[in-house]
């Protein structure tokens, strides 16, 4: 196996590769280097078979989408990630092939619902679950500390203490460690219980990184478009949540309510279909099409996409254009789907 971090950064990214086939899987790879990635894969004779995010990134914009057009790659995500162009989503305790390598993947959600980490021999990318001396924090974008906790302690400590950690972040110049040493001696988890460690994450209060949305709103929709506007925090938080049981409900309760699907044409006839009687207008195109919607304007509308990302954003739109009564159909068709709601393809 072929093994490299690559930015020499504050974000990581790993090329890792399998050397008797030539094969290699690029993790969590920043835009702004995407021409050095291309190069040390030319210069070591590697063809990138592997994109994957270890989750959706909120500090930097994520060069996949671009490494996906340049290349033929597949692009790997969890399957809660929100983002429209991923070819492949995975789910705790599948393989991600590469050559003669297998990438195993655990589930470690907390930091965010999409967050994975993967242990390819000896070794664990941790994205931004756990970190060394610290784990990545959990007060925005769908973070919840005490699924990390339970993602880090359950899954991350019970790999063999010798196993490498690598984080998709370090601040301290750090460039690895063990899962005996963060067990025995990470200063934010180690000896605390879970109430402990969720009180201290709550109690941490770091103000949102700088020009946040500017990042995240892309690398979730891949809308990379100097000209698109997304809707800044406040707005975002303001849009009402329903979950699918609450969305079941209403839809068979008068007044029905208009139920706008937000993703792109193949994803709403894909593997997890459409509710019946959605229309589809894909994000992309939202703000430009609303006059086709007017129609909606002071009934019920609910928006609906992949995961509840999307249509977040979307329904803030919505609601800046003045529709009255937008809701988001928290967790989307992903659970939508999970709950066996009916869907038509
Ligand atoms: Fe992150």
């Amino acid at each position: 196996m072929l093994f490299r971090e690559l930015n020499r950064g504050k974000c990581r990214t790993y090329l890792v590769a399998c050397e008797r086939k030539r094969r290699a899987a690029l993790i969590d790879p920043v835009k702004p280097f995407t021409e050095r990635y291309l190069a040390v894969l030319a210069y070591e004779g590697l063809k990138l078979d592997a994109i994957v995010d270890t989750h959706t990134h909120a500090d930097h914009p994520t060069a996949a989408f671009l490494l996906k057009d340049l290349t033929d790659a597949r692009y790997i995500m969890h399957r809660r990630a929100p983002v429209p162009v991923a070819t492949e989503h995975v789910d705790d305790g599948d393989t991600i092939q590469v050559g003669d390598l297998a990438l195993e993947v655990l589930y470690t959600p907390g930091h965010t619902p999409d967050s994975v980490s993967l242990y390819v021999e000896g070794r664990v990318l941790t994205g931004d679950v756990l970190l060394i001396g610290g784990t990545g924090r959990a007060d925005f974008a769908g973070g919840d500390a005490g699924q990390q906790y339970d993602a880090i302690t359950q899954k991350l400590f019970t790999l063999p203490d010798e196993t490498i950690v690598f984080p998709a972040h370090d601040y301290r110049g750090s460039t690895s460690s063990t899962i005996g040493t963060e067990k025995k001696s990470n200063p934010r988890i180690a000896g605390r219980t879970r109430e402990q460690y969720v009180e201290l994450m709550t109690s941490l209060n770091f103000p949102l990184p700088d020009k946040i949305q500017e990042v995240l709103q892309p690398n979730q929709s891949a809308i990379d478009d100097d000209k698109a506007k997304f809707p800044d925090l406040a707005q975002l938080n303001r849009v009402r949540q329903l979950s699918a049981p609450e969305v079941s409900i209403r839809l068979q309760a008068a007044p029905q309510p208009f139920v706008l699907d937000v993703r792109e044409p193949p994803e709403f006839i894909g593997e997890l279909g459409h509710i019946p009687g959605s229309r589809l207008v894909p994000l992309r195109e939202l703000a430009d099409r609303v006059a086709e919607l007017q129609l909606h304007k002071h009934g019920p509308t609910i928006v609906v996409c992949r995961s509840g990302v999307r249509s977040t954003t979307a329904a803030a739109i919505l609601e800046g254009m003045g529709f009255e009564q937008v809701y988001n159909l928290q967790g989307g068709m992903v659970d939508w789907n999970d709950r066996r709601l009916p869907v038509e393809r």
